[in-house]
């Protein structure tokens, strides 16, 4: 899928999804995991905003920190041996790193809830979807510390979920096993689970990845009604810009841990200013354009238990001066709505 591929351009999205107050402040937030061979400083200083019915994709190569990110909205790396150097995750006005574990299990699920890349290791294959449906309701009552709904209420519930995010025959669906749907309807299930609790912010990590290309335009234009419709959030984390473009209205550049460049989409998509969003941008192949040639970013990201100084793209960067070697560049503004970490960009 090539950037705006839906035909909207993503200016326009961004009217549909203008933003309100702030939901989400992360500030510089920084989150090492402890190993015998060191310490990973995978998360350094990352800083973003997220106002409630806004959208924001989050893009980088593997291994840059998405999911580390993603998961620590909700407080699911594993601690240790993950550790929270400094900073503060706000949600709703509140520090989340300083709630209780129970507070925190009121919040999975009902305020944030979170979509993940593989639905088949989220469902267990033993169990017909309505069970697995009817426990998650019920589990998120009972971790709410609320009178629990019946068996059959919570049914009802799953099957008006179901229909909801598009799934016919809702009633059969509940009978069957998870391996007797698709990959996309498998997606859908897990979609339509993440919406019982009515969340204000939907985290959504590589939701389509595993899904062929028709499907996966599916998956991301029912994802894009929902946030439309129901006033949602969504933080869409994915390798692929396309599929950012396609769904969010701003965009932040993930690198080693830092963001690197934040925009709206369409500013981005049109003049990256990061070196390294320049290479994200330039290995897209454009498919209005068939003598283009898609170019790589040479080199890999650096081993995060020993980062290098200074700029963390500098081993990679054309563009490196000294200073870039000794020098962090710290996010600062080049253009309203528009942060940029580099020295010389
Ligand atoms: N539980 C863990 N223990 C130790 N290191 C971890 C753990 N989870 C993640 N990491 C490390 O954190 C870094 C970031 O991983 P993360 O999964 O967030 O990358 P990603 O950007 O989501 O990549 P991908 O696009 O492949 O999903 C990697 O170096 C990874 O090895
Ligand atoms: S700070 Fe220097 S090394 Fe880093 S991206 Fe900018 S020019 Fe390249
Ligand atoms: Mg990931």
């Amino acid at each position: 899928m090539s950037p705006g591929s839906d035909g909207r351009s993503a200016d326009t999205r961004g009217e549909l999804n203008r933003p309100r107050e702030t939901l989400l402040a992360i500030t510089d937030y920084r989150l090492a995991f402890d190993s015998f061979d060191g310490t990973a400083q995978v998360l350094d200083g990352v800083s973003l905003q997220l106002a409630a019915g806004e959208t924001l994709g989050i893009v980088g190569e593997t291994g840059c920190g998405k999911s580390v990110l993603a998961r620590s909205l909700l407080r699911l790396n594993p601690a240790p041996p993950a550790r929270v150097v400094s900073g503060s995750i706000q949600f709703e006005g509140t520090d989340i790193l300083t709630l209780s574990e129970r507070e925190m299990r009121r919040l999975r699920g009902r305020r944030i809830a979170m979509v993940f890349q593989d639905p088949v290791s989220y469902l267990n294959p033993l169990l017909a979807i309505g069970p697995q449906m009817t426990d998650a309701l019920r589990g998120q009552h009972a971790a709410a510390r609320e009178a629990q709904p019946s068996r059959a209420e919570a049914r009802a519930r799953a099957a008006a979920l179901l229909a909801s995010v598009g799934l016919a025959e809702p009633e059969r669906l509940l009978a069957s096993h998870p391996h007797q749907l698709s990959g996309g309807m498998r997606q859908r299930v897990l979609i339509a689970m993440a919406l019982a609790g009515n969340p204000a912010l939907l985290v959504a990590d590589e939701p389509t990845t595993a899904l062929d290309v028709t499907v996966q335009a599916q998956v991301l234009a029912l994802i894009a009604g929902l946030v439309r419709d129901r006033g949602l959030a969504l933080l869409l984390i994915s390798h692929d810009l396309g599929v950012i473009a396609a769904s969010c209205a701003r965009v932040a550049v993930m690198y080693a841990g830092t963001i690197v460049e934040e925009a709206a989409t369409a500013t981005l998509l049109r003049g990256p200013r990061h070196p390294y969003a320049q290479g994200l941008l330039a290995a897209v192949p454009d498919l209005d354009r068939p003598d283009h040639r898609p170019r790589g970013i040479a080199g890999s990201i650096p081993n995060l238990l020993r980062p290098p100084p200074g700029c963390r793209f500098h081993p990679r960067c054309a563009l490196a001066t000294e200073r870039c070697r000794v020098e962090k560049p710290l996010l600062r503004q080049v253009a309203p709505g528009h942060n940029v970490a580099c020295h010389h960009a």
